[in-house]
């Protein structure tokens, strides 16, 4: 019905009824927080460009998670810094590395707390790129080897989930495999299926110490202007068995987001990455955006688009607001 008949403000009048008529929310349980261990003990060292996101030790990793259960959010995903680096990225399937260590002491403190980690090789690798190089570029095939013995070992140690991260073709369908093989065939993949050559990855490079020693990621992660080629990404990930499909970045690809969740039944989910994060506290500290205000809305508007469960820096923020 045209105006007068139809007035749309008549729903907006006040907080009840716009309330009542709200069509998406934000559930911490669905908030899944990145975490970025580091070897040590006491340590909780401030990554300066993500403000109050720290690099921690085990120890302190395990507090963090202790505070993560009680505000019943969705989950922490864990991101290893090891003591030393190298070609092969051997910390990163080391059965006693960083992460799978940190798996073993957060599921003893927190059996309830569920633990998803990234599989990658970029923050083991000495040059930062995330598999083996061979001609100068990542070998995918070889890469392939890596990543299904580091999903392993976190399985071995405990992991609830295992997310790969890396951009390999086929790595999904061999991750899974290996598990079957080993008999974790009830762990969830959680793929990220469509994830893009982002700038926006910048702050968390610092974070995860993995920016690459040379040239960039553009061979193996996605072109920012291809939705449709996305969609493939998200299919060949359902055919070698992804539980569910992550879309990362997340505010710049709401598009992506919604696309997914039209054409595939299975969870989505979404990565607000570093960059998103920094650029809202960035503008806050100047005084130019409301931290709160745009944090739930940076939030809602990712829900909205189609995701689940959203991999988030303000997972806490917003639990504690949400209560
Ligand atoms: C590594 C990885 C990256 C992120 C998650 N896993 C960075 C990259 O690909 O360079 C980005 C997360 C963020 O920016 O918050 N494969
Ligand atoms: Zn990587």
């Amino acid at each position: 019905m045209p105006f007068p008949v139809d007035r749309l403000r008549r729903l907006r009048a006040n907080e009840p009824l716009r309330r009542l008529v709200r069509e998406t929310h934000l559930e911490p349980s669905q908030n899944i927080l990145p975490l970025f261990v580091v070897p040590g003990e006491g340590v909780r060292k401030p990554i300066s460009s993500m403000p109050g996101v720290c690099q921690t030790s085990i120890d302190e990793t395990v507090r963090d998670c202790e505070e993560a259960l009680s505000l019943e959010i969705g989950g922490v995903m864990l991101f290893g810094i090891p003591a030393h680096k190298d070609e092969q990225a051997s910390g990163g399937y080391d059965e006693h590395g960083i992460v799978q260590e940190a798996i073993r002491a957060i599921k003893r403190a927190t059996p309830d707390l569920m633990v998803v980690t990234d599989v990658c090789n970029c923050e083991y690798t000495s040059h930062g790129h995330c598999g083996k190089i061979v001609n100068g570029d990542v070998d995918n095939d070889a890469t392939l080897d890596w990543l299904a013995a580091s999903a392993l070992s976190h399985a071995k140690a405990g992991a609830d989930m295992v997310a790969p991260s890396d951009m390999m073709d086929g790595r999904v369908g061999r991750i899974r495999s290996t598990l079957d093989a080993a008999g974790y065939s009830n762990l969830p993949i959680m793929s990220y299926a469509a994830k893009f050559s982002s700038a926006y990855y910048g702050p968390f490079r610092e974070a995860a110490e993995s920016a690459p020693q040379f040239g960039d990621r553009r061979s193996y992660q996605m072109d920012p202007a291809n939705g449709r080629e996305a969609l493939r990404e998200m299919e060949l990930d359902v055919a070698e068995g992804a539980d569910i499909l992550m879309v990362k970045p997340a505010g710049a690809y709401l598009d992506v987001i919604r696309a997914a969740a039209e054409r595939f039944p299975h969870p989505i989910a979404a990565y607000q990455v570093s960059g998103e994060f920094s650029q809202i506290h960035a503008a806050a500290r100047l005084g130019w955006l409301d931290l709160e205000r745009t944090m739930l809305e940076s939030l809602i508007a990712i829900r909205r688009a189609g995701a689940r469960i959203v991999m988030t820096y303000f997972a806490k923020d917003v639990a504690r607001l949400l209560g």
